[in-house]
């Protein structure tokens, strides 16, 4: 059995702002079956504490960083997650977003609260927690970025760490001045090291010492080590690129089950696909939008950001309903983006509609009810929300680049003929060739059997966490032996 210490900010169902939460909640799961046991490490977040089952104290850290004394807590949630907590009020005794001050700007304190999170990381994996032994720590994005680094730089015998990213664009950078602040010991900052552009990178720091890297997808593990899609970490992406695989996420296919779901107003399979109607009915209503039964009903359900492209379906709205189609909306971010879309609804009324806010269940619904989704992302290291649409017959339509890519085979004439393809994609990502895609999407949903094959057959791929566990068991293999070579 291996044993693993997966580091998280996110965790579904306590704490979600991204597809990073679905990703940490599933995988441990899928995991079990190959071997492989996952305790997951979190922030103390209200949400957290108070889902904890039968809370154990593990353990007591007197001096974090200088802070008041911090107890860890072990325990399961959900019946199955084994998660240890850390009780720190001072850090994360702050309810909502793990991330954000309720005025919307981030935690002053972020680089100390998540530095803490990796430094408890790291001492657990060196034994902190009696009878638990740890032998690979896998860190998530920049909020673990320094766990590699604690456990390389304490100069004592460590277990094997592995450094996933979801998102190279949040780097989790700090004034070099916070070295001590942070137990970093001043050789270690080196270009070889945790130095970044003069400052002190969380991402850089566990990008430079874990023993392996992960990101997302195929595509995306190529594309960073460019200097579009880098963000300044191509060149050591690029140095290490022995040590780099990209694994496509899996979604949890029980919670995300079209027959099961009860988010949906009727639930259905690939075989009752005319079942659908009822959600889109409801889908309707819920964003006060006509209730025709025919149009093309096109979603998009996503942060309001530059990376997931809203700005060029804020631009193709007024050709969507040209075209006859509808379009709805669930997602927040980007004030004026929000206020774009929601004018929209005024300007097209009964063809546009939109919900701001985060909202789960409806998430579920409009997967269920809508024709096809769009997404059409500057870059998507994998993306989730085509995954959930594959498997809910919601013809996913996206942008060429990172698990976009891997995932959704263009249905073009050629693909159609030998009957594979499973949704859209489009090139380059811009507003000329977002219009295209929707424009073909018309065109397929006209021929109602066609689209009902493209349906089904994105109904039956397989989006589970089967595959992509299997090669996570063999990656954590292989880094238990890179770090003793290492040792
Ligand atoms: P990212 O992590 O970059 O935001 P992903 O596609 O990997 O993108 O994951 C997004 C996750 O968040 C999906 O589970 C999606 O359904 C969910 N999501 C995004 N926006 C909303 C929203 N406004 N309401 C409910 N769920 C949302
Ligand atoms: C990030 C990425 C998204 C990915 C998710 C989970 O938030 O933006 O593409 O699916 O992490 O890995």
């Amino acid at each position: 059995m291996i044993e693993v210490l997966s580091v998280t900010s996110e965790l579904f169902p306590l704490i979600k702002t991204g597809g990073l939460a679905d990703v940490a909640g599933a995988l441990p799961g899928a995991l079990a079956p190959e071997g492989v046991h996952v305790r997951t490490l979190v922030p103390g977040y209200p949400a957290v504490r108070s889902a904890l089952e039968k809370p154990r104290i593990v353990a007591r850290i007197d001096d974090l960083m200088g802070g008041p004394a911090v107890l860890l807590a072990a325990g399961k949630v959900a019946g199955s997650l084994d998660l240890i907590v850390i009780d720190a009020p001072h850090l994360y005794d702050r309810p909502g977003n793990p991330y954000l001050a309720p005025d919307g700007s981030d935690w002053p304190d972020n680089t100390e609260r998540f530095a803490a999170l990796s430094l408890v990381a790291a001492m657990i994996g060196q034994g902190l927690v009696a009878g638990y032994r740890v032998d690979v720590v896998h860190g998530h994005d920049w909020q673990a970025g320094l766990a590699p680094a604690y456990l390389a730089l304490s100069g004592k015998p460590r277990p094997a760490s592995v450094m996933t990213v979801h998102n190279i664009a949040f780097q989790g950078q700090a004034p070099a001045t916070m070295l001590d602040a942070l137990r970093l010991p001043a050789h270690s900052f080196d270009v070889n090291g945790v130095e970044y552009y003069g400052g002190i990178g969380a991402l850089k720091a566990g990008l430079h010492y874990a023993d392996r890297i992960t990101t997302v997808s195929p595509t995306y593990a190529e594309e960073i080590l460019t200097p579009d899609f880098g963000m300044g970490l191509d060149g050591l992406l690029r140095a290490r690129r022995a040590d780099l695989v990209g694994i496509v996420n899996g979604i949890d296919d029980a919670v995300w089950n079209p027959a099961t779901d009860r988010s949906l107003a009727a639930t259905y399979d690939a075989r009752t696909l005319e079942r659908r109607a009822k959600n889109r009915l409801a889908v309707q209503k819920r964003m006060g939008i006509d209730a025709d039964p025919d149009a093309p009903l096109f979603c998009a359900v996503t942060r309001l950001t530059w990376q997931k492209g809203m700005d060029l379906l804020f631009e193709a709205l007024p050709q969507l309903v040209e075209m006859g189609g509808q379009f709805v909306l669930l997602g927040a971010g980007d004030p004026a983006l929000e206020s774009g879309f929601t004018a929209a609804t005024v300007h097209h009324a009964g063809r546009v509609g939109c919900i701001m806010g985060y909202d789960e269940p409806l998430s579920h619904l409009l997967q269920g009810g809508c024709d096809a989704i769009l997404i059409p992302s500057r870059f998507e290291p994998c993306g989730l929300t085509q995954l959930y649409g594959l498997r809910y017959g919601c013809v996913p339509v996206v942008a060429r680049t990172g698990g976009l890519a891997d995932t959704v085979i263009d249905a073009n004439d050629a693909a159609l003929a030998d009957g594979v393809g499973t949704g859209v994609q489009l090139s380059p990502v811009n507003v000329d060739s977002l219009v295209s895609a929707i424009a073909r999407t018309v065109r397929l949903h006209r021929d109602r059997d066609t689209f009902r094959a493209l349906q089904q057959r994105g109904m039956s791929r397989e989006v589970s966490w089967k595959r992509p566990a299997h090669r996570y068991a063999a990656l954590y293999a292989d880094a238990i032996r890179a770090a003793r070579k290492a040792g």
